[in-house]
């Protein structure tokens, strides 16, 4: 080495091919015609960059040094010259060598990358067309061909569309050369954000050319999910589906708090930071379709697409929130916020996701993460069923082939027990397939218990070379292997699933927890019915301090409009209401073999729904009919349709036969409730053709604020007079065309239920209890049962407020 070690000014690039010959990897003339690559750091002396970037980009000189192609690094900052000089080159000074480099080369190339690296100020126009003007200096000076140019925005997204700005208009590389920049996230903080965010950095960029990073994709378990399916197709094919799979856990727990991010976090929250971008893409590379060629990054990236688009809907109940305790004290602190600043930000989230895929339909997908947890890991665990009864003995069997030991596979990501990422198959699943120049089989520590079992259950296997995720990350940017990064489509994609359930948890307070080992059990839970809840109760003293009962309560008379009232908190309210349901089916059943049920839509029946489905397996469905009061004219399909909300809360969970449900024809020729069409006479006789003397065994009501029922509503004749039986009606809220039982048909039923919940309704509950019958002010006034019997069932907050 020793002629080489100053580099003459200014043939920096003799200097590092001469270094480089005194070592013995000079590459051939051919080799170095690959051109110049110029990386440009934006946020070179920040946190991450200070932490993963600099060694990341270090890494991708030792790697590439001999590729041909030549490099210069400049990190870039608001910073003054002389100071931000200073501070980047402080990080770099400390850049680690690899332990599997050796350490005379690594010091060598660590001097070279010094040398190679310079610092900007890069603040105004000028400061990136100077940029630019140096580039192309040194180009011309070391008589280099330009390959590219390469910037990652390490820095707030506030910042970028400026930054982007300036890049565009005077630091693209000439014809013939690429460029690619790299984004960090958050990449919007919900659908409609990340649109307006992509429409900006597409003004700017082609779609190839930015690079969306989300540095999961770069741990090497996680990288590893689709070659591992890929290599392993043969075993897994018949077993990777909803018939053989029971679930799927996806899992990063972490120990520390968001002390000292308060401002980040609190607009952000758990789901957003992690499950939205991190978990999801774990997701996605286990249940999109394999494309028949992994190498080709645009059947990758569609196919991740497409599962992405058939994941169900999440709702509410598919998530359970906590926060840690001290988390509104960080917040106060750090935030500057007064005591009474109440923060409903999560800091853990369960959330099960689905998906309606052939493959996977059924199968849950729990996705899990959270801040001051016990331990900090990341996996994902595929958990296969298990069909089989073992004779022998537990003693007897063998080790880890038995087929009643629990079948799965992980994909360790990191920390935790093993603290490697590691690709774990059970022994009683097969022997995978692993590319040996990258995996290696591990043995040993067979005390070491992982996921129930002793490591010797697994196959186990570790990367040969550890490699940090920002590392892999940008050696796949100097590959352009744009599969390994968030395309707008994918990102828009994922926006749109996670924002319906961000906007429905805004206002719900997250179960409070202690944080650590002190959590106990307190975070547990479990899937009940396509939802997720806590599996311990609640601490109430932590978030309900009052829950007892008014003492009034007892005084309550049990009779509202001269019929029987059944009033109780609401979900005893629910419960009570589902089994008189199921009474007054098995009596119906009992005496004419049919039960028609006549159910209405809104909000308050979601709730028996769901109970019914859940609770009530001595129901007879087998003979019960289901029939709509009332409905909107959308298609059955459109989830405001009545129907649509039946379907998903009661009928996909029971087993009536398919000819026994009847939704109303509100889509006949194509068209929605138009008259002409007949829709309601359709209806009417097909009542008349089932339902003896149409008069139902059970119609289920419900009222609302200005004291419509069904679709009929005050003001109108529409139903409330005459005897028609089914009616389009025109509603004052949207959807405002209906169809809708009248109350002629209603009064013939054998019973009627109204069912009340809610603050909302105490207003009207109490109007109602105090009026006669005037159907046109109060259309629910009109409920009178000819020969039937009427029930009324509502809740403490609606009788009382
Ligand atoms: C980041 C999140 O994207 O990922 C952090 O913003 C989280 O909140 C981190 O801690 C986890 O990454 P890793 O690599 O430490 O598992």
């Amino acid at each position: 080495l020793p002629p080489c070690v100053t580099p003459p000014e200014p043939g920096l690039w003799m200097w590092v091919l001469c270094t480089m010959f005194f070592m013995g990897a000079l590459p051939s003339p051919a080799e170095m015609s690959q051109g110049h690559i110029s990386v440009v750091l934006l946020g070179a002396t920040g946190d991450l960059a200070k932490k993963y970037l600099w060694q990341g980009l270090f890494q991708l000189y030792m790697d590439q040094v001999s590729s041909g192609h030549s490099f210069t690094f400049h990190g870039a900052a608001l910073t003054a010259l002389e100071p931000g000089q200073k501070m980047m080159f402080d990080v770099l000074k400390k850049l680690a060598c690899p332990p599997d480099e050796a350490p005379d080369r690594c010091a060598v190339l660590k001097d070279q990358f010094l040398k190679l690296s310079q610092y900007h100020q890069l603040k105004t126009a000028e400061n990136y067309t100077v940029l630019n003007r140096e580039i192309e200096v040194l180009l011309r000076q070391e008589g280099l061909k330009e390959a590219g140019r390469i910037f990652y925005f390490s820095v707030p997204p506030f910042a970028y569309t400026e930054i982007a700005r300036h890049i565009n208009s005077s630091c693209r590389p000439p014809p013939g050369a690429w460029l690619r920049v790299v984004l960090e996230k958050p990449f919007g903080h919900d659908l409609e954000s990340a649109q307006q965010l992509a429409a900006e950095l597409t003004s700017f960029f082609r779609e190839e050319e930015m690079y969306r990073v989300d540095h999961y994709l770069g741990k090497q378990a996680v990288a590893h999910i689709l070659p591992f399916r890929d290599q392993n197709q043969e075993f897994l094919d018949p077993i990777w589906n909803r018939h053989h799979v029971e679930r799927v856990e996806i899992v990063l727990k972490e120990v520390v708090d968001a002390k000292g991010r308060t401002s980040f976090y609190e607009q952000y929250g758990v789901i957003r930071d992690v499950l939205q971008n991190h978990l999801t893409e774990a997701l996605m590379f286990l249940t999109m379709e394999l494309p028949g060629n992994l190498s080709r990054t645009e059947e990758v990236l569609q196919c991740k697409l497409q599962a992405l688009r058939s994941l169900r809907g999440l709702e509410k109940h598919s998530a359970v929130l906590g926060q840690y305790q001290a988390y509104a004290s960080h917040v106060q602190e750090e935030l500057k916020k007064g005591q009474d600043y109440v923060s409903t930000t999560p800091t853990f989230a369960g959330v099960l996701v689905q998906s309606d895929s052939l493959r996977w339909e059924g199968v849950p997908f729990l996705l899990t993460s959270g801040k001051a947890l016990d331990e900090r890991v990341g996996y994902v665990r595929v958990l296969f069923k298990n069909r089989a009864y073992c004779t022998q003995s537990e003693t007897l069997r063998d080790a880890g082939h038995s087929q009643c030991k629990a079948k799965q596979i992980i994909f360790y990501i990191g920390h935790g027990a093993l603290n490697t990422p590691a690709v774990l198959v059970s022994r009683n699943l097969f022997r995978p397939v692993m590319p040996k120049s990258s995996w290696r089989e591990v043995v040993g520590q067979p005390e070491l218990h992982v996921f129930g079992q002793p490591l010797s259950d697994y196959y186990v296997y570790s990367p040969v070379k550890e490699r940090d995720a920002y590392s892999v990350l940008i050696s796949n940017i100097y590959h352009g292997r744009k599969d390994f990064f968030i395309t707008t489509e994918n990102l828009l994609a994922s926006w749109a699933f996670w924002t319906p359930l961000l906007n429905s948890i805004s206002q719900q307070p997250p179960r409070l927890y202690p944080g650590g080992v002190e959590n106990q059990n307190l975070l547990d839970f479990e899937m009940v019915s396509g939802e997720l809840a806590f599996t311990a109760a609640e601490p109430v003293e932590l978030l309900h301090p009052d829950r007892s009962m008014p003492s009034d309560f007892k005084t309550i008379q049990s009779k509202f409009r001269q019929s029987p009232l059944v009033s109780m908190w609401s979900e005893d309210l629910i419960s009570q209401l589902a089994s008189d349901v199921e009474k007054a089916a098995n009596r119906a059943v009992a005496g004419s073999g049919q039960f028609h049920l006549a159910l209405s839509g809104g909000s308050s029946p979601v709730a028996l729904f769901q109970r019914l489905a859940r609770h009530h397996y001595a129901f007879p469905w087998r003979h019960t009919h289901i029939w709509l009061v009332d409905e909107r004219c959308v298609p059955l399909t459109d989830p405001e349709s009545n129907f649509f909300s039946l379907h998903s809360h009661l009928l996909q969970s029971i087993r009536v036969p398919y000819f026994n449900v009847h939704p109303m024809p509100v889509h006949l020729n194509q068209r929605l409730c138009v008259e002409e069409d007949g829709g309601t006479e359709l209806y009417a006789k097909e009542i008349a053709a089932l339902v003896a003397n149409s008069s139902f065994d059970l119609v289920l009501l419900g009222l609302g604020t200005d004291g419509h029922t069904a679709s009929l509503f005050p003001d109108s004749e529409d139903g409330l007079e005459g005897t028609q039986a089914v009616v389009l009606t025109e509603s004052p809220i949207k959807p405002h065309q209906r169809m809708s039982f009248s109350l002629s048909l209603i009064n013939k039923a054998r019973q009627v239920f109204v069912l009340v919940v809610g603050k909302g309704k105490h207003d009207i509950t109490t109007q109602i209890s105090r009026v006669g019958r005037q159907p046109r002010k109060w259309p629910i006034s009109g409920v009178s049962p000819s020969s039937g019997q009427l029930v009324w069932y509502v809740d403490y907050e609606a009788l009382l407020g």
